[in-house]
């Protein structure tokens, strides 16, 4: 056993409040692509083309070309054992919340309960004319954009684009659970993108425990992490919940 990971799980066995903030890494062993790392989206799809609210209002069409790519390519997506760890670690009564900035469901579909989706979830479609929301398997048939069938404009995924505000419900539900956190799991995510990435931020100015899980350092390793596991998550996960079962 990875003594780091031992040490980890003798202080979540401890902890009274833990949260997980995770990002795209931790999807990627259910081959959906993440966005910074080599050959990741992003290398593909330059985000300020295909991510943001602009360029979609410009070019709809465009970015559902996109959008049908991505999603042939994660509908058979499974949770994977990093994924079902969490859903363990709540179901032990030792993880109070998820703040996931991924809107694949994985996490909901793994179990978990306490979800909070910081960019919202492609399992919805909305109109950015009139709101009204709809589910997306309703409409994502064939490689046509869908319409809205309350006013006839075209949706968009229910997934928060950049220049978009993250929901507010979201925001705030997370801001309290990062200021009452006793430790954070950093997980799969390279803590760049902000609001989501001052979550542990917010955690460790009110005094809690970051332990972060990725294949490589990130941005917050030298400065706010107090222990780093590296490796792919699908593996030390389920690992650091092995340790947990052991205490
Ligand atoms: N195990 C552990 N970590 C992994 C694995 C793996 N198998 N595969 C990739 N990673 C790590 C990468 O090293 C990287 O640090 O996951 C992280 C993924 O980072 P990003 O691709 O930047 O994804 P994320 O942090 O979720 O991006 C945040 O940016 O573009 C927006 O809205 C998008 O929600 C996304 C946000």
């Amino acid at each position: 056993m990875n003594d780091l990971i031992l040490t980890a799980a003798k202080i979540v066995k401890e902890s009274i409040s833990t949260i997980a903030l995770t990002g795209a890494g931790i999807s990627v062993e259910s081959g959906i692509p993440d966005f910074r790392s080599a050959g990741g989206l992003w290398t593909r799809y330059n985000p300020s083309e295909y991510a943001h609210i602009d360029g979609f209002r410009h070019n709809p069409r465009k970015i559902w070309r996109m959008i049908f790519e991505l999603r042939d390519m994660t509908k058979n997506a499974q949770p994977n054992p990093a994924h079902i760890a969490l859903a363990q670690l709540e179901k032990m009564g030792l993880l109070k919340a998820v703040i996931t900035q991924n809107i694949d469901n994985l996490h909901q579909r793994a179990g978990n309960i306490k979800v909070v989706e910081f960019h919202g979830n492609s399992e919805r479609l909305q109109c950015i004319y009139c709101g009204a929301e709809y589910p997306a398997d309703e409409f994502m048939i064939d490689d046509e954009p869908p319409h809205c069938k309350n006013c006839g404009e075209i949706l968009k995924p229910s997934v928060i684009f950049f220049g978009e505000m993250i929901p507010q419900m979201a925001l705030m539900e997370s801001q309290n659970l990062a200021s009452d956190a006793k430790v954070v799991l950093v997980i799969g995510t390279s803590a760049v993108v902000y609001p989501a990435s001052s979550i542990p931020h917010i955690a460790k100015a009110n005094g809690a425990y970051i332990i972060e899980f990725n294949v490589e350092k990130t941005v917050i390793s030298p400065t706010i992490t107090d222990i780093f596991i590296q490796g792919k998550v699908g593996e030390t996960l389920p690992e650091f919940i092995e340790a947990i079962m052991t205490l």
